[in-house]
């Protein structure tokens, strides 16, 4: 899809790009999103059942097999042209921030730095009781945290738990601080991740969606581009690189 011309010299022109992506951009890589109606993560499985400290008090070893299950299909894909369209937009602007609301790791597989891990890590653990992060060599089904013998948990965020305090503060004064909010591969549906626009747009940044299904948030965004992520961002490149008053020099 040809790409607005004031959008690309807006990021052209911008001092600090935010960027939050969600579970679209690892769609062409083959990870499923969450809400495919099909083949998504939750299709077969309520979310309330696999992504609760409720559910893993209930029943761990079925949490831990979602999660060994998620982990080994994150293993067999490879970052796509999205992810590392993202690694040449840091070069290109003077200051970006990477938000993902994944915890495939991805981004930072394609070479992605300072990666703000706002749901966490699929391949982290930590421990539910000592909550200390801890791994156990043993490997058996239910692995247990060697420091106090609690139940070893996945790394992640699961629904009604508090962000990481530290990805959080970055996430939000990143967000009020940036000229340009791009909102990637996301549905926009769980906050506070999904709160973040709001707080780039009062500053002023501009807001843009990247979304072959645009989203509510794409009405009040500036543009809404309605296209794959690992199309769209790739040709972004190319346009900047473009520019003929191209003046920013790729940071090496
Ligand atoms: P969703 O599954 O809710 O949404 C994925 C979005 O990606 C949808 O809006 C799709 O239209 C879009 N999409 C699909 N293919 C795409 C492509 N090739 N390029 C760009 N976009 C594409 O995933 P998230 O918004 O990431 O939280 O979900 C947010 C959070 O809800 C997740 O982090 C997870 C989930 O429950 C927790 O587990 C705490």
């Amino acid at each position: 899809m040809p790409l607005p011309d004031s959008l690309v010299d807006t990021i052209g022109r911008a001092g600090h790009v935010c960027v939050l992506t969600g579970a679209g951009i690892s769609a062409e890589s083959g990870v499923p999103t969450f809400r495919e109606a099909q083949s998504g993560l939750w299709a077969e499985y309520d979310p309330l059942k696999l992504a609760t400290p409720d559910a893993f008090e209930r029943d761990p070893a079925l949490v831990w097999r979602w999660y060994r299950w998620r982990r080994a299909l994150v293993e067999g894909v490879e970052p796509n042209a999205g992810h590392r369209a993202l690694v040449g937009l840091a070069r290109r602007v003077p200051r970006l921030t990477l938000v993902t609301q994944n915890v495939d790791g991805l981004h930072q597989r394609a070479g992605s730095e300072a990666v703000v891990e706002f749901h966490g890590n699929l391949f982290a653990e930590r421990c539910s009781d000592c909550e200390q992060p801890a791994s156990d060599p043993s490997v058996s089904e239910l692995p247990r945290c060697p420091a106090c013998g609690g139940l070893l948990r996945p790394g992640v965020v699961w629904f009604g738990e508090s962000i990481p305090a530290t990805a959080l503060e970055t996430a939000v004064a990143a967000a009020a601080n940036c000229d340009v909010f791009l909102s990637v591969g996301t549905s926009s549906l769980v906050y506070p991740a999904a709160g973040l626009i709001h707080a780039a747009r009062e500053v002023g940044a501009v807001c843009v969606e990247i979304n072959p299904n645009p989203t509510g948030q794409a009405r009040t965004s500036d543009f809404a581009l309605a296209a794959k992520s690992g199309e769209l961002l790739p040709e972004l490149i190319k346009a900047l690189d473009a520019r003929p008053m191209n003046t920013i020099a790729e940071k090496r």
